[in-house]
């Protein structure tokens, strides 16, 4: 793949300051159109800014959009390099697949997300729990309001430096169950990274901020019993000393930081279970003192404690409010192997 590149005549200032997460954006974007019976073409670098679109383009109607999330990190030693870049190339692939959208070679993928960082290397912040937010995505682009896949569509990457997700950094979060609305159903398009799974979502999510808790863990479309996921990240829990999360089943996102989490418990000796786990489980193991620990992972929110569940009124505080050995074990480990303080024996770094 041959990238052009347009360097930005006007580069902005680099931020001083507390980052947040998602709100600035870096001088470059990649760029790459598709059309059918030609494939992809015209990979370019271009100045950050604005899209033309006509105003009948799929993605405004009928929201045939994918993406994924993935970060690069500065080493003390001043490298940069990526966390499993290739996991988010391949689950993008399958998030095309459901959305009857373009595969891409995950060569290509991997290459313009590294063309692309290198030449904003700068833009990596130093700072101890800092990254720059790899945002690629992918959009339809047909001027046309018939409801059939698009001929034409746009690849995008563009670039965040971030702190992290949540204000409160690692401290434990709360976490609001919601049992009215459902995310994603049985056969519908939760497992696949879809803008439309987000817009469904922020119903609850605004609920669950006016109540003060950080985000909502949703329950099964079906039978709104069993735990699937939490608005940005998948989740775990250690009960009686095993730890269980909920399986693959269609409709929660496969995460890369689930997958890693579940190797590296898995290699330090823990029974991991993947398999279906209702509220009311939950509930009781927290009654009768089992449930030891929970926490969500994801490429934003990285290791995130929960220190608190509420569903209906009934309010769960999980370890006292505070990080659990676990928790924190893991939280060490992957951003240890991610900002270079731990040696990486598994293959999840590419270097830039
Ligand atoms: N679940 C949802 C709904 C997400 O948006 C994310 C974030 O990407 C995750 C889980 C965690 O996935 P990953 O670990 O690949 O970032
Ligand atoms: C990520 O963790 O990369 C995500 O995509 C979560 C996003 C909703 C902020």
């Amino acid at each position: 793949m041959e990238i052009k590149i347009c360097r930005n005549p006007s580069p902005k200032e680099k931020p001083s300051g507390k980052l947040g997460f998602g709100r600035i954006f870096t001088d470059h974007m990649f760029v790459m159109n598709y059309t059918a019976g030609r494939g992809w073409h015209d990979a370019r670098i271009v100045p950050y800014g604005p899209l033309s679109l006509d105003p009948s383009a799929m993605v405004f109607h009928y929201a045939q959009e994918i993406f994924e999330g993935l970060k690069a990190y500065r080493t003390a030693s001043g490298e940069i390099r990526l966390f499993r870049p290739y996991e988010n190339a391949r689950r993008m692939n399958n998030s095309a697949d459901r959305l009857c959208m373009p595969q891409i070679d995950p060569e290509d993928w991997v290459t313009a997300v590294k063309t692309l960082v290198e030449l904003e290397k700068d833009w990596v912040p130093y700072e101890e729990g800092t990254s720059l937010y790899i945002r690629p995505f992918m959009i339809a682009t047909d001027a046309m309001l018939g409801v059939h896949p698009s001929k034409t569509y746009q690849f995008i990457i563009i670039l965040s430096p971030v702190g992290s997700y949540y204000a409160g950094g690692l401290d434990p979060v709360r976490i609001y169950i919601e049992t009215k609305y459902v995310r994603a159903v049985r056969g519908g398009t939760g497992e696949a990274k879809t803008g439309g799974n987000y817009a469904a979502s922020i119903k609850s999510q605004e609920i669950s901020e006016e109540l003060g808790y950080s985000q909502v863990l949703w329950l099964d479309g079906v039978e709104q019993k069993y735990i699937e996921e939490v608005g940005a990240m998948n989740v775990f829990f250690k009960i009686a000393g095993k730890i269980v999360t909920p399986a693959l089943v269609g409709s929660i996102l496969p995460g890369i930081t689930r997958k890693s989490a579940i190797e590296l418990l898995r290699d330090w000796g823990y029974e991991v279970e993947e398999r279906r786990l209702s509220a009311e489980e939950v509930e009781s193991a927290a009654k009768n003192g089992d449930l030891e620990e929970m926490f969500g992972t994801g490429t934003a929110a990285v290791i995130s404690p929960v220190g608190e569940l509420l569903i209906g009124d009934t309010h769960i505080k999980i370890n006292g409010g505070k990080i659990g050995p676990v928790s924190q074990k893991l939280y060490d480990t992957l951003t240890g192997i991610q900002w270079g303080r731990i040696e990486d024996t598994r293959g999840w770094i590419t270097k830039i």
